[in-house]
């Protein structure tokens, strides 16, 4: 297995361009499954989990051909059953049981089970299914479903999640009528969503708000999109510009779906100058880093996916801070392993109580999820001495270009194999 070293304590210079995101990628390829036609997806990035996404298109019988970061996708699909060993791999691929439904009518797709950061149910999803006028049963593992008749409805979603709403718009975008979907996510991966649904033929109002409406047809046609940039690769950057006394530009990002996060470390008391599509930071080390609290939420809210790279910047800020988990059950499972670069931290049920000191101290970590694993990366930016980081398989699933993109900023940082 791969191990990343970290030499801490060089500040980091320079441009870093951002990839295409992850989590707007996933729900558009997994749309490809609503045609047979041929789609053009660019931006794409190159990533474990882009990977298991193409070999499910492909178990399904999709024709999927790669050149750089565009992938061409077509054909027809020949089976509607998706099974454990490929759901399992990624949470996400659970996307898939919309567009084979809307479809099929039916579909008989793993239940993709709890991960490390929480429980992670299903149970918004297949409300949804149900009162689109889908049959729907657990069995043995597998989430059955059978219609007859599919039909517009109006739904109310119980919590914004991010997978029902993308869910609930492909199912819909199938199914002739208007569907209305309220107290829907948010996110820019929703809105990017929308964009490439409407490129399909789907007439969509709404995304980025609390309602949307689809006007489903019983056919759609082929597409070309080029998906979103990764905010919260652009985020992670940003906090890598911040933790190592940097100073960095951000660029291909789009400042405005990180406002938040921009908003916490000017209070923090970082220099952060937004341009149209790239981001420069500058300030830390030699400067003090003010404790900021953050608690997370649902878009435009400070999000999930950041927190644990906010919490190893708070491990070196002049004083007391406190970071709220407010989306996740579980999702403090980075706190262990930053307590092993001296840094003082206390776990008070949803929250983390953090106690800045001025220097932290390399060590050998372990990564337990994908962004438990930026934030001990960028805890190994500013450490004194040599940082191990091993199971780094899970930033393969989100971060493109990982190390080669650090080593360009002027990190000391290299990736070894066992
Ligand atoms: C997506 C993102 C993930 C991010 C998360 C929250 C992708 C591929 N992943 O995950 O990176 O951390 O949004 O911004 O886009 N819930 C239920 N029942 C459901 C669905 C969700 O209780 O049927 C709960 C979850 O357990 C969690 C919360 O709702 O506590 C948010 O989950 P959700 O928004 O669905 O996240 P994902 O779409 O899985």
């Amino acid at each position: 297995m791969d191990k990343i070293i970290i030499e801490g304590g060089h500040n980091l210079k320079g441009v870093v361009r951002i990839s295409g995101s992850k989590n707007a990628a996933l729900p558009v390829l997994f749309s490809t499954l609503l045609t047979d036609d041929k789609c053009l997806i660019a931006n794409v990035p190159d990533l474990k989990d882009i990977d298991a996404t193409l070999e499910l298109l492909e178990f399904f019988g999709k024709k999927v051909k790669r050149v750089k970061d565009t992938i061409e996708i077509s054909g027809k699909i020949a089976s509607v059953i998706a099974p454990y060993e490929l759901i399992k791999r990624m949470r996400a691929s659970f996307l898939v049981s919309g567009p084979l439904l809307a479809r099929f009518k039916k579909a008989r797709v793993a239940l993709p089970g709890g991960c490390a950061i929480g429980v992670r149910p299903v149970d918004i999803h297949l409300e949804g299914f149900s009162k689109l006028g889908a049959d729907v049963k657990v069995e043995k593992g597998y989430v059955v479903m059978d219609s007859r008749n599919l039909k517009p409805a109006y739904l109310h979603l119980r919590f914004p999640s991010v997978g029902a709403t993308e869910n609930m718009m492909m199912t819909a975008s199938l199914i002739d009528g208007r569907t209305v979907i309220h107290n829907v996510a948010h996110e820019p991966e929703i809105v990017d969503l929308a964009d490439f649904l409407s490129k399909l033929g789907v007439k969509i109002q709404g995304a980025g708000t609390d309602t949307v409406t689809v006007h489903g047809r019983n056919k759609l046609h082929g597409a070309c999109h080029r998906v979103i940039p990764d905010r919260i690769e652009t985020g992670t950057y940003l906090i890598a510009g911040a933790i190592s006394g940097g100073n960095i530009v951000v660029d291909d990002c789009i400042p405005e779906d990180v406002k938040t996060v921009i908003s916490k470390l000017i209070c923090a008391g970082f220099k952060v100058k937004r341009e149209n599509n790239s981001i420069h930071i500058t300030g830390g080390r030699g400067n003090k880093i003010k404790p900021v609290n953050v608690t997370t939420e649902t878009y435009p809210g400070f999000p999930t996916d950041l927190q644990a790279q906010w919490m190893a910047l708070m491990c070196i800020a002049d004083g007391r801070s406190v970071v709220r988990e407010n989306i996740f059950e579980n999702r403090f499972l980075h706190v262990g392993e930053l307590q092993r670069f001296g840094a003082k931290l206390r776990i008070k049920g949803d929250s983390v109580i953090i106690e800045g000191k001025s220097k932290l101290s390399s060590a050998p970590v372990m990564v337990s999820d994908l962004r438990a694993g930026a934030a001990l990366v960028l805890a190994g930016l500013v450490a004194e001495g040599k940082t191990v980081i091993s199971r780094v398989y899970h930033l393969d699933r989100g971060y493109e270009h990982l190390e080669k993109k650090l080593q360009k900023l002027g990190a000391k940082i290299h990736r070894i194999s066992d």
